[in-house]
């Protein structure tokens, strides 16, 4: 049996936002982040629409991006003194992943952040609160999965909790709060949304349901994405719906390896000054991720289907696995991305020299390799790297050179 689980509600579409007014409760606790969407003027809204809907509204702001198991902490002690029944996260993944840990938390005070690793493993939720998410970024699908990143600064890794547990209860999907994005953010959370779309196809735990959603949302980022980023408006609106969509498959088909990889490096060289940001990093690896999948026979017949569902042309399998790598490198450098770790630059965008120095990437290795194996992707990818092939891997992640084995 599988099982195919999404927000109860999904209100989509330009005013979305309003639908905050038909909540039912007594409290609300607003999370949200570092200060874009008050900026934006739609922390004001939300608060005005609970209040209508004759809630007491606290705010807890703050969230950083890659959100910190501390800051987790500091979050559920907030919801324990004032007692919501309604938490609402508005921003990117980041504040509504920290809000969904916090509300782990909340329910149970005794639980250690090492207890909510567990996949599949909360215990019930809403004995306290329900969840809304409310999502400003387009990509990460945050607002409908059952997934939350908490990053354990400690060990410099990147930690998915899983549970449908953690699924929202409403999501709300207004395009308005995607137009004040910056480029890079574009870029980047487009590119996740890719990444999501094609992983969900080609998992092992794939099924009709999340099938339909990946390659519609595979169709809908290649038509959009690019002209998103070039600010076009109504492309950047179905972008919104795009990455949700994506979300819808990836929650319940789950990821692979791009993900696990991603996880994995990106805050492990945050002693050198940056992060590599989650959707730079699956833009860069993806492709690379592709041609090692492909040697299984049924992943190369899927990403077939995805070069079909695209119209790369190619007359065979291995042809159109070639063409729809080439086609995702040129998304790249349409979105300025660069193509690999040794050209990423502190800044997110390509540099001669990137801010990893060669000889700390190659001491870590084995590390990165050794945590992304044991990351919770990589069971659903369709093919199981050893240590020595996720090292080799990686590598061609670093240097940009070709996967042939
Ligand atoms: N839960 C999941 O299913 C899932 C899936 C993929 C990634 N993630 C995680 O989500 C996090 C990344 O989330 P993200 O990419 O949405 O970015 P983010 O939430 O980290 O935000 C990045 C920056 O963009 C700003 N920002 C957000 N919305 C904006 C807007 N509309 N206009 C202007 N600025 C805005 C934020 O203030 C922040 O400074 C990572 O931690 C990643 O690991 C989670
Ligand atoms: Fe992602």
């Amino acid at each position: 049996m599988a099982r195919f689980t999404l927000p109860r509600d999904v209100y989509h579409g330009k005013g979305a936002l309003e639908a905050l007014k038909t909540l039912e409760g007594k409290r609300a606790i607003i999370c949200t982040g570092g200060g874009s969407m008050r900026r934006g003027g739609f922390l004001q809204k939300v608060e005005d629409y609970l209040k209508e809907a004759g809630m007491e509204v606290e705010l807890f702001e703050g969230i950083e991006s890659d959100p910190s198991v501390e800051t987790v902490m500091k979050g559920a002690e907030a919801m324990s003194k004032f007692q919501p029944d309604w938490i609402v996260a508005i921003g990117g993944g980041s504040p509504i992943d920290a809000a969904k840990a916090m509300w782990i938390k909340y329910e149970y005070p005794e639980t250690t952040f090492e207890d909510m690793c567990k996949v599949f493993g909360l215990p019930k939720l809403r004995t306290k609160a329900h969840f809304c998410a409310i999502s400003s970024t387009s990509g990460t699908a945050t607002e409908v999965t059952a997934f939350s990143i908490i990053t354990d600064y400690n060990k410099g890794i990147k930690y998915p909790i899983a549970d449908f547990e953690i699924t929202p209860d409403v999501a709300i999907v207004d395009p308005e709060l995607t137009h004040t994005m910056p480029h890079k953010l574009v870029a980047h959370t487009g590119m996740d949304a890719m990444t999501h779309a094609i992983e969900a196809y080609v998992s092992t735990a794939n099924c009709d349901y999340t099938d339909a959603l990946a390659i519609h949302a595979i169709e809908m980022i290649q038509e959009s994405l690019v002209k998103s980023y070039n600010d076009d408006e109504a492309s950047r609106d179905e972008m919104h719906n795009a990455q949700c969509l994506a979300g819808m498959a990836f929650s319940n088909a789950l990821l692979g390896i791009v993900h696990s990889m991603a996880h994995k490096t990106g805050a492990v060289f945050a002693d050198y000054g940056a992060h590599i940001i989650h959707g730079a990093a699956n833009a860069m690896y993806l492709p690379k991720v592709i041609a090692f999948n492909a040697k299984d026979p049924e992943a190369k017949k899927r990403y077939g289907v995805i070069a079909d569902y695209m119209h790369l042309g190619g007359s065979n399998d291995d042809e159109k696995v070639q063409l729809l790598i080439k086609y995702l490198r040129k998304m790249n450098d349409d979105l300025n991305i660069p193509h690999c770790i040794k050209n990423y630059g502190s800044d997110g965008l390509p540099a001669e020299n990137g801010f990893v120095p060669e000889e700390v990437f190659l001491e870590r290795l084995h590390d990165i390799a050794a945590n992304a194996i044991l990351d919770a992707c990589t069971g659903s990818n369709p093919r199981q790297p050893s240590q020595e092939e996720m090292e080799k891997l990686l590598k061609c992640c670093y240097y940009d050179t070709e996967v042939d084995f």
